[in-house]
């Protein structure tokens, strides 16, 4: 039977939780979906936990109900300012007299990696092996059996703040599920909305959400940057209602009816009522000022992750172009003029068809999740750090099922 594997998004409009399995075909099935507004994020930092923990249950009830499945643990995305990826390379001398690399070569060389020193408040989060080397010998994905003298491995080093991982450990656990693993939202959102040929050839990956921008790019098959910036859609709809004097509501509903952020994409610019702030008086609003203050939002982010990609490699070598996806950006047309002008690549929006079920930006993360948790690296390893945060927080949590949960939590790292 496959695994059926749980990813939760916790958005900073929402969390969604997705119940799933790959199917023989290699392709993700959704088999129940939850999704609750909400606003405990800020920043892409949990700042209320209780409200969190709620809007987590909620949602996993919600999928629990329409895939007929308990859920007891669930994988979940950290991202964020706080969180970066260092490609990192380690090495070692193979340990066995014959020679031969074993489990405790590469266990050697994970020990060092989560000893590297990182920044004040910060953790190792995941280590994320991506290939091993044998004498030279490159592009070995197991090395285990293999005769050799040196042994490296190229990973992928994942770091955050502490306190950003404890806050979303305590919420999961709150909500009464185990974590099974947390995962960077650009490995996430990047398995559904990228091709393997797109990073390969070099491509930027642009997700707008709600209040963070994340910004990968990704060349020769791996992930080269990763940053985010504090601002997404709910910026626009704050600039509607600051600009028009109307509330946040109003001026949200403003820009999910429009679904535009070019002002010469407009066919017939026309004058409608709005209620003014109060609410208790009508007003005039022409629609080309409301599509020109999204187009300035929509143009200061995207410049903004241009900058940010910039810092790390030059444009140019991005052979495939831009994908931009998130709840932000996905549905306002010109997006992909927008992009295409600042840029000066070729700009794509992402598309979700191949999940039945879920085939929207704003489940792109969570269905992500199942994808890149069911393939994860055998060697993949949560950092010592947090499972040592996970056991403590069992500990304290619910003592009755302490050994059991440790149990199950050691075979799961093994066996990762
Ligand atoms: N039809 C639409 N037109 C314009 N914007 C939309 C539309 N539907 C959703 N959005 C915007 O998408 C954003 C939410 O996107 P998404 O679900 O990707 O964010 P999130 O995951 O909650 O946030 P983040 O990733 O920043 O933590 C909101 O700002 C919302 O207003
Ligand atoms: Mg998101």
């Amino acid at each position: 039977m496959e695994e059926i594997i749980v990813g939760i998004d916790i958005g900073t409009t929402k969390v969604c939780t997705l119940i799933g399995k790959i199917d023989k075909n290699d392709q993700l099935q959704i088999l129940g979906r939850g999704f609750t507004l909400f606003s405990g994020v800020k920043k892409g930092v949990i700042v209320d936990i209780e409200k969190t923990a709620e809007a987590i249950r909620a949602s996993v009830e919600e999928a629990e109900g329409e895939a007929n499945f308990k859920v007891n643990s669930a994988y979940v995305n950290i991202y964020g300012t706080h969180v970066n990826i260092i490609n990192h390379k380690e090495s070692t001398s193979v340990l066995s007299d014959n020679q031969v690399v074993t489990q405790e070569d590469i266990e050697k060389m994970l020990q060092s990696i989560e000893r590297l020193p990182v920044s004040e408040g910060n953790r190792i989060i995941d280590i994320i092996p991506r290939q091993y080397i044998v004498d030279g010998f490159e592009g070995i994905m197991d090395p285990i059996g293999m005769s050799g003298l040196i042994l490296e491995m190229e990973a992928d080093v994942v770091t955050g703040k502490l306190t950003s991982v404890q806050n979303i450990i305590r919420s999961v656990e709150k909500a009464g599920l185990e974590v099974d693993g947390i995962i960077t939202e650009a490995y996430a959102t990047s398995e559904l909305s990228l091709l393997p040929e797109e990073k390969e050839m070099g491509v930027i990956l642009i997700d707008v959400g709600g209040g963070i921008t994340d910004v990968s790019a990704f060349k020769n098959g791996r992930i080269i940057m990763y940053d985010s910036i504090p601002v997404g859609g709910e910026h626009v709809t704050n600039d509607i209602a600051i600009g028009l004097r109307i509330s946040y509501s109003e001026a949200d509903k403003l820009k999910k009816q429009y679904e535009l952020a070019l002002t010469t994409l407009i066919k017939n610019d026309q004058e409608i009522s709005v209620y003014d702030v109060n609410e208790e008086k009508l007003k005039d609003v022409q629609v080309s000022r409301i599509i020109k203050i999204i187009e300035a939002r929509v143009c200061e982010i995207l410049s903004l992750a241009k900058k940010l990609v910039e810092k790390y490699e030059n444009l140019d070598t991005f052979r495939a172009g831009v994908v931009l996806t998130g709840g932000g950006i996905s549905y306002v047309n010109g997006n992909k003029q927008i992009a295409e002008d600042i840029f000066n690549l070729p700009v794509r929006v992402a598309s979700y068809r191949s999940v039945p079920g879920a085939a929207k930006p704003e489940y792109a993360a969570a269905a992500g999740i199942i994808k890149h948790a069911a393939k994860r690296n055998m060697y993949s390893r949560i950092s010592r750090e947090t499972r040592e945060m996970r056991i403590k927080d069992n500990h304290n949590g619910k003592g009755g099922n302490y050994f059991k949960r440790i149990a199950k939590a050691i075979y799961s790292w093994f066996s990762m």
